[in-house]
């Protein structure tokens, strides 16, 4: 598929992936997003403030990686407590995009997470596809659509064909926007994060085509602006 290609990205623009519930995919979708900017060209940092350091320890094998590939797109990442989260903010001046992955219970430092969301270009809120998700993550949009915050839901580990998928979905949309582009349950996705890598680093991957996608959603409504590339 013809990627859509960046046109003059705007400075400093900074994408928080947040959402109170634990393993729902904010890391991953973190180190997806930010394998897409940099394979797009795009000067992106990876700020992880979750204690757990899940997406600077996929860093880490990342790095390793690079020393055996060095074609392997180069993306740095920091590590940064929560109580530090401005310098996460000044860190996205000298970048094209920041992509920010927080810790599950974000909402219990209630102050900083909605000071940080409020310095967002655009809030991506990760949910599964259960009513204990929307338990979890409807109260936290409410909170941030409430604030005036820039933010979607994007349904991870989603699938079409069960019943409960339509009804979940109008529960999510009765609270806030949805992002038009759900992720499925593939192993390609956590067995490359495990090698430090990413699906768009690989062109064939089985979820290639959706996080193509669920960049270009992502990039444009953090205000990138991205021009369609000439068809492959
Ligand atoms: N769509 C998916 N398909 C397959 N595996 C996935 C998918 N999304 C996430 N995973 C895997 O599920 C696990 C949990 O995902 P992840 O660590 O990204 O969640 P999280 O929200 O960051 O968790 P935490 O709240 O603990 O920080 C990881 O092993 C990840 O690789
Ligand atoms: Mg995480």
């Amino acid at each position: 598929m013809a990627r859509p290609k960046p046109d003059n990205p705007q400075q400093g623009r900074l994408i928080l992936v947040a959402s109170p519930k634990g393993g729902v995919g904010k890391s991953c979708l973190c180190r997806n997003l930010l394998v897409s900017a940099a394979k797009d060209g795009i000067r992106v940092l990876g700020v992880d403030l979750d204690q757990q350091q899940t997406l600077a320890k996929w860093h880490a094998r990342r790095e390793r990686v690079r020393q055996t590939f060095p074609d392997c797109a180069e993306v740095p990442v920091m590590a940064v407590p929560v109580a530090e989260w401005r310098s996460a903010v000044k860190a996205a001046e000298g970048y094209d995009l920041v992509v920010i992955d927080t810790p599950p219970n974000i909402e219990a430092q209630y102050g900083a997470a909605l000071s940080l969301c409020s310095a967002a270009d655009f809030v991506l809120v990760p949910t599964g596809a259960t009513q204990d998700d929307i338990d979890s993550c409807a109260p936290w949009m409410k909170v941030l659509v409430d604030a005036e915050i820039r933010a979607s839901f994007v349904l991870n580990k989603a699938n079409r064909r069960v019943k409960s998928y339509e009804t979940i979905r109008a529960k999510l949309l009765q609270v806030g926007s949805l992002c038009p582009v759900e992720v499925p349950t593939l192993e390609d996705i956590h067995v490359s994060a495990g090698k430090g890598l990413a699906v768009p680093d690989f062109t064939n991957a089985k979820a290639a085509a959706t996080f193509d996608a669920l960049w270009c959603y992502v990039a444009r409504e953090a205000g990138l602006k991205l021009q369609v590339g000439a068809a492959a």
